[in-house]
């Protein structure tokens, strides 16, 4: 079980690595399109977080708070849905793509912070 939770984190960090890493990238880049990286690190995100919303601890009072889990799961679809429906577009506006990196950063906090 502890073994199956660490494959898990270690491929949720992965995938934090592409949505963040590929969103700052193509900031910089000066061009505001969703890139595979980015789609790719959204789907890996809701994937691998409920994946490790099973009690992988034994199930004792050390597991994550279920409230803390429903509120990444909104943030995360919500990333995954502004990713997903303007994947093909050349551009995207600004704010759209703030959102996007302002919300991975939201529940990566979220994560780190709310025990
Ligand atoms: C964009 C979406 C997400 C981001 C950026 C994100 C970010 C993170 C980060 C940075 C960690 C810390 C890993 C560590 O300390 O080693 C983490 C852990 C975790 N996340 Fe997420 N997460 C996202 C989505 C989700 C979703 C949708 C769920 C579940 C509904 C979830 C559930 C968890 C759990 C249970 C852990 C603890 C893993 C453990 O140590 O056992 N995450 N997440």
């Amino acid at each position: 079980m502890e073994a199956l939770r660490l494959i898990l984190r270690y491929a949720h960090l992965i995938g934090f690595a592409l949505l963040l890493g590929g969103a700052i990238a193509q900031f910089v880049s000066g061009k505001l399109r969703i890139n595979p990286a980015m789609l790719w690190g959204a789907i890996i995100q809701v994937l691998t977080g409920v994946a490790l919303s099973a009690p992988l601890r034994g199930g004792g009072d050390d597991e994550p708070s279920p409230v803390k889990l429903a509120v990444k799961l909104v943030i995360a679809i919500m990333i995954f849905v502004m990713v997903f429906i303007p994947r093909k577009r050349a551009e995207v506006n600004r704010g759209h793509f703030l959102g996007i990196i302002a919300l991975t950063l939201v529940n990566a906090a979220v994560a780190t912070f709310w025990h």
